[in-house]
């Protein structure tokens, strides 16, 4: 038996020591809080991605009656940049949320975002830089990988049956 442990490396930034261009991309995270359509969990998220071209996408969650018909923010952005900027890699993620008192939550991307972050990345073949906005700072954290160890990521494609 071995024992073997992980460890995450990860930056906390007061938001006036957060480099200019990472507080512009964080900006557009806490504006695009006002588009989220959320009549049932009153949680507003925002999220902005900078891409290789200078291109900003941005996405706020997006609700539905059958409650798992909604999407999050950070895949409402990374879908939209995966059909918009089909071939350019994306570079960062900034995620703000506004809570339902109006409060400012540290946020962190759920499972399922975390997934579509993981083959984001590799199909951009650049590290993502996370920003997450929340109360006592701005944590910085390179790459995806440290947010989902044991991944099933994209290199069991390999194992899959094509005829299957
Ligand atoms: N949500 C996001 O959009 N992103 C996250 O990182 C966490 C959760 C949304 C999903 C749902 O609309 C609401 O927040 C409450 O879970």
């Amino acid at each position: 038996m071995k024992e073997v442990s992980l460890s995450l490396d990860y930056h906390i930034y007061r938001l006036a020591e957060l480099p200019a261009g990472y507080a512009g991309l964080l900006a557009r995270a806490r504006e695009a809080t006002e588009n989220a359509y959320i009549p049932y969990s009153g949680f507003r998220v925002g999220c902005a991605l900078l891409l290789a071209n200078g291109a900003v996408v941005t996405g706020s969650n997006q609700e539905n009656v059958a409650y798992p018909s909604g999407l999050c923010a950070e895949r409402v952005a990374l879908f939209h940049a995966g059909h918009a900027y089909p071939h350019i890699p994306v570079l960062a993620i900034a995620i703000s949320a506004v809570a339902s008192d109006g409060s400012l939550p540290f946020v962190s991307p759920c499972g399922a975002c975390r997934q579509v972050l993981l083959e984001t990345e590799s199909r951009g073949g650049k590290t993502i830089t996370i920003l997450l906005d929340g109360p006592e700072g701005v944590v910085r954290i390179d790459g995806v990988q440290g947010l989902l160890p044991f991944s099933f990521g994209t290199d069991y494609r390999s194992s899959f049956n094509p005829k299957g």
